[in-house]
């Protein structure tokens, strides 16, 4: 870590601050193999639809063996020439013999038109799916591309690449390659962060601030693949990877602080915990809230209250991952609910979140809707409603004395 960091706490001056600080040029983390990315630092948005606070890295990698080399990922659309200047300090980049696309996203692949086309001998190595996609996004020539499964083994000259099927992680077309001499795992989105901050690794970051990261990611884009994801985690145990490096965000030295977390988020471990997403115009919603919440903590209930307006709403879809009981609060607006509620509502629903029990709080002053409305948004989710409670005007004892019942089935379903 960069020993002048700023001790400014807000974010935005502690990022400029790493900016000066990183090193814009590749690091080899084993012999032969050089991270050749890109850190993103400034990017604020992922998806339209994810905030990105400390940036994101796009991780490309180099393989140097003996007789031939591979590049491992791309690059985001923009950075093409940054990727071939780095691959430039350790080879030619047009004599470069494989472009392995684990993932056609173009955050990873669209550069790899740019490296085909450069190294004109080059193949191009994806997944049979990962062939189609290369074509249709990228116009990648079918000549130009080998298809790669668990069966093939690419020998560079010293160092051997395989493959990992990992479809849906979170494209249907995913892999993961494995160098195997060096024991790297490059597996592409999964394991990933949308971190840019100087540190390379997870242990220099800070374990626990990566996993953090690395949860939120998890949450964003992995959260709906989680029977993929278990099946992917039982595989990489079974590889044994000394080093796990994936194409955002920091790379794990000791695979075992990803891997673990990793199977626990993937497979539904819930805890005994409660999340309110809410939002409230003149306080009526937030009086239910503050009642529910108290009466949580009376039961010795950990709950998590997110203020929808305020938050960050990838923290929303952090808690998701291991929170069974949520509960949305809203006022009525034109016979609907609050559009930030109706967001927060259609995130767990999109992000197929393990949330087991829900619940509303909800309030209006002449004509009510919100019960109904969300009702309509949750259809199909196998949740089961604890309660819909919406109120005329502010809420009075029948209302705090339901809300009281609600947190006495929470804490019955959490037993
Ligand atoms: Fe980072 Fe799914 O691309």
């Amino acid at each position: 870590m960069n020993g002048n960091k700023s001790k400014n706490p807000g974010h935005i001056r502690e990022i400029e601050v790493y900016f000066m600080n990183t090193p814009q040029g590749t690091i080899e983390i084993a012999p032969g193999v050089h991270w050749v990315g890109v850190k993103h630092h400034n990017r604020r948005l992922f998806d339209g639809l994810i905030p990105l606070p400390y940036g994101t890295s796009y991780n490309a990698y180099l393989v140097l063996g003996k007789e031939k080399t591979a590049l491992i990922d791309t690059v985001n659309p923009g950075f093409e020439q940054e990727l071939v200047e780095k691959i430039s300090q350790h080879i030619d980049p047009s004599k470069i013999d494989y472009v392995v696309m684990n993932h056609a996203e173009p955050d990873h692949a669209h550069a790899c038109k740019h490296m085909i086309d450069l190294a004109k001998d080059a193949k191009l190595v994806a997944s049979a799916k990962g062939k189609e996609a290369a074509m249709m996004y990228f116009d990648i020539p079918a000549e130009r591309i080998m298809v790669v499964d668990e069966s093939t083994k690419l020998d560079l000259g010293g160092k051997t690449l395989s493959f990992v099927d990992a479809p849906w992680l979170h494209w249907p077309e995913t892999i993961f390659t494995y160098l195997e001499e060096d024991r790297i795992l490059f597996p592409c989105d999964f394991f990933g962060s949308h971190v840019a901050l100087g540190e390379f690794y997870a242990h220099e970051l800070g374990n626990d601030k990566s996993l953090d990261m690395a949860k939120l990611y998890f949450a964003e884009i992995m959260m709906p693949f989680r029977r993929q994801g278990a099946a992917a985690v039982e595989k990489v145990k079974r590889i044994d990877p000394g080093m796990i490096a994936p194409s955002h965000g920091v790379i794990w030295k000791d695979p075992k602080v990803i891997l673990d977390p990793y199977a626990k988020w993937t497979t539904e471990q819930m805890e005994k915990k409660v999340m309110i997403a809410y939002v409230s115009m003149w306080g009526s919603t937030e009086k239910m809230v503050k009642a529910l919440t108290e009466e949580l903590v009376k039961r010795n209930i950990p709950v998590n209250v997110f203020d929808l307006p305020v938050t960050d709403i990838g923290h929303v879809a952090k808690e998701l991952i291991d929170t069974p009981v949520v509960v949305v609060g809203g006022p009525t607006v034109l016979n609907l609910i609050h559009p930030s509620a109706a967001y927060a509502t259609l995130l767990v629903k999109q992000l197929r979140a393990p949330t087991k029990y829900v619940a509303l709080l909800t309030s209006h002053g002449w004509s009510g809707g919100a019960v109904k409305f969300v009702s309509s948004l949750i259809e199909g989710m196998k949740v089961e409603v604890l309660d819909a409670i919406d109120v005329k005007g502010p809420p009075k004892q029948a209302e705090f004395d339901r809300i009281a019942q609600l947190a006495d089935k929470i804490a019955e379903k959490l037993k």
